[in-house]
């Protein structure tokens, strides 16, 4: 020991100087690398993901890992028009909440999980083509999500009067599933939504009339069903550009 000690205090100012600096060099870097990394999403919206990957069959998902910091767990980087892993949130320096859920194509069997009404951010939900099966669960109501995609996969039950709730949506996709019934008089509430996906279902009755007073919509899709009388007046639809 005393001979090291010795070296130390006999040593070179210059020697002294370089240890200094790498030890401010250490505290710096590890400042950076603190104030780089991205913050969990809180505790309840982890409990929520976990429940969302119970309700889905969803196996595969880390939870040692951060869901928000774009890890290739929570995001995928390859990806398809057929497939799609991603989890993205809405973070800034001080915190984070999950706000889009993208789960394509990957066989899902589970239902459309409740649980999503758990997660405040949430504002993007595409499960498209999946197995999943059931209906659309009523929690969603209380949701603010702009844009809900459940195209091509097993669910059934009519189309909820309370997704009309969902006024934040821009588009909402439940093409080729099992749906039936009347489309809901309620989703003429949905002043904000652009896209509407309906077609290949086994929806019946007359088109609601209080939907011509969408009018942002561009793109509605009806075809493959059942329904019967005339489509509304649409001449207020100055924007659509497909029917
Ligand atoms: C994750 O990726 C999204 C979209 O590419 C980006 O907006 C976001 O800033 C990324 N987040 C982090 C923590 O890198
Ligand atoms: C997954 O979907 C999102 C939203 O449509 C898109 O921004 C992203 O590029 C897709 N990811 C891949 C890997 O294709
Ligand atoms: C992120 O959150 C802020 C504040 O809640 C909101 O204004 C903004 O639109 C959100 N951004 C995205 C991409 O969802
Ligand atoms: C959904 O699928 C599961 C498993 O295949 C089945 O047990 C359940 O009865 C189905 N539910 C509905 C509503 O079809
Ligand atoms: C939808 O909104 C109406 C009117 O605000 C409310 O009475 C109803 O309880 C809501 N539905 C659900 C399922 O939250
Ligand atoms: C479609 O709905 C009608 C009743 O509205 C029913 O008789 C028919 O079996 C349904 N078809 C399918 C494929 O579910
Ligand atoms: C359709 O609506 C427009 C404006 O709302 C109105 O001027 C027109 O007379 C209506 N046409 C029919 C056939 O009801």
């Amino acid at each position: 020991m005393e001979p090291q000690l010795h070296v130390i205090t006999r040593g070179s100012s210059s020697k002294l100087l370089l240890l200094n600096n790498c030890y401010i060099l250490v505290v710096v870097l590890l400042c950076f690398v603190l104030s780089d990394s991205v913050p969990f999403p809180p505790k309840e919206e982890v409990d929520a993901l976990r429940e969302i990957a119970d309700e889905l069959h969803k196996r595969d998902w880390d939870f040692s890992l951060n869901p928000c910091d774009n890890n290739t767990n929570f995001v995928n980087p390859t990806g398809s028009k057929k497939f799609n892993n991603t989890v993205l949130c809405n973070c800034t320096a001080a915190e984070c909440h999950v706000s889009h859920i993208i789960l394509k194509g990957q066989d899902l069997s589970g239902v459309l999980p409740p649980s999503l009404a758990k997660l405040p951010h949430i504002a993007y939900f595409d499960v498209s083509q999946n197995y999943l099966n059931g209906s659309i669960p009523r929690q969603w109501a209380s949701t603010k999500l702009q844009k809900l995609a459940l195209a091509v996969n097993r669910l059934s039950g009519r189309i909820p009067d309370f997704l009309g709730n969902i006024t934040t949506l821009t588009s909402l996709t439940l093409e080729s599933n099992m749906f039936f019934g009347n489309v809901p008089a309620s989703l003429g509430n949905l002043v904000n939504l652009e896209t509407l996906f309906l077609s290949a279902n086994n929806l019946s009755g007359e088109f609601p009339k209080e939907l011509s007073g969408l009018t942002k919509l561009t793109v509605l899709r009806l075809t493959g069903n059942n329904f019967v009388g005339k489509l509304p007046n649409f001449s207020s639809w100055l924007n659509l550009q497909k029917v």
